[in-house]
């Protein structure tokens, strides 16, 4: 009801709405349009309320509601279907169950807030409460089980244009899925799949983006190592408008690999790429290696120069 009366509101462009219309047009009292309208601005909307004119509304809380999502949204099939939460452990496992359930491919699991955000190698990852975009998409791609870390470097790709279109921030990708400013950690993604030997079932793209979080915010032990979009900026920025253009980007980029293969979105990765070139030092599953970072293949393995031979490295965490 109330996502329906701001629908309306909305749609009158700052006219006033009467009461009694939307008592007609939602089939209820006007007391109970009343008593929505108050917990609206509970909630945080302002709503402007005059006894013969009625509601207009003013201005909407940032919040990652559906209604506020959709009123920006204008992507075909990502975030089709958006699963919210004021709070909980971690989208990521929310949408895996989803994914269980048979959700649609470009559904999206949003919180305001994570009790057990997870980041890769067994991390946690903190999310507090209206400070970030802490959401995950569910994709069912036509990709051999082994191509799907191309998921996670389509996601950095379109995370990376989108911040730097919406904000001029300029930010770049440390291989494989973090994205840095100055060399700090602004962005994480993780992404997790469950696939049979040939085929994927599912794979979730989790992304923890770090937007109004202020250093005081921060646990001291990451102080050092991560930055927000307020800390770069100086200023808020709206986290619906940054979710519904990441989601137009990821769209955009699954279509296009869809369509001409990884190719174009290899290059772009490149383009924004902080760890080729540079000398690294790889920590991989069962082993630790130095070299310059020369490449990255079609399945997304960074490619590093030992002096002695090229080593591949899939997975695993690259320092600078
Ligand atoms: C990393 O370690 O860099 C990856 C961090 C990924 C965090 C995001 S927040 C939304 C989604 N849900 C989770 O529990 N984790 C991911």
């Amino acid at each position: 009801m109330r996502s329906e009366i701001l629908t309306i509101l909305r749609k009158a462009g700052g006219e006033y709405i009467s009461g009694a219309y939307l008592a007609e047009k939602l089939s209820v009292s006007r007391t109970a349009i009343w008593k929505h309208i108050c917990a609206l601005k509970e909630e945080g909307y302002d709503i402007d309320s005059k006894s013969r004119n009625g509601y207009r509304i003013i201005s909407s809380p940032d919040l990652l509601t559906p209604g506020e999502i959709n009123a920006v949204l204008a992507t075909n099939v990502f975030g089709c279907v958006i699963k919210y939460y004021k709070t909980v452990s971690s989208t990521n496992n929310a949408a895996k169950l989803l994914a269980q359930q048979d959700a649609r491919e470009g559904t999206i699991v949003v919180s305001e807030e994570q009790g057990n955000g997870k980041g890769r190698l067994s991390r946690c990852w903190f999310s507090p409460a209206q400070k970030g975009i802490w959401c995950s998409l569910i994709l069912r791609p036509p990709f051999l089980p082994q191509e799907a870390p191309k998921c996670t470097l389509m996601a950095a790709v379109s995370i990376c244009k989108a911040i730097r279109s919406l904000t001029g921030v300029q930010v770049g990708i440390k291989w494989p899925n973090d994205i840095l400013y100055n060399g700090k950690k602004l962005v994480g993604i993780l992404t997790e799949m469950n696939a049979e030997m040939d085929r994927i079932n599912y794979v979730i793209i989790g992304m923890g983006i770090n937007v109004n979080v202020t250093v005081k915010d921060m646990p001291v032990e990451i102080r050092n190592t991560a930055t927000s979009l307020l800390q770069i900026i100086g200023k808020k920025v709206s986290r619906v408008r940054l979710l519904c253009a990441i989601l137009a980007e990821l769209e955009n980029e699954y279509e296009i690999i869809k369509a001409a293969g990884f190719a174009p979105i290899l290059e772009q990765w490149k383009k924004y790429s902080v760890t080729l070139g540079q000398k690294v030092k790889v920590i991989g599953i069962n082993e630790t290696f130095y070299g310059k970072a020369v490449d990255i293949d079609d399945y997304g393995a960074l490619l590093v120069d030992t002096g002695e031979k090229i080593e591949r490295a899939l997975a695993g965490d690259v320092s600078i």
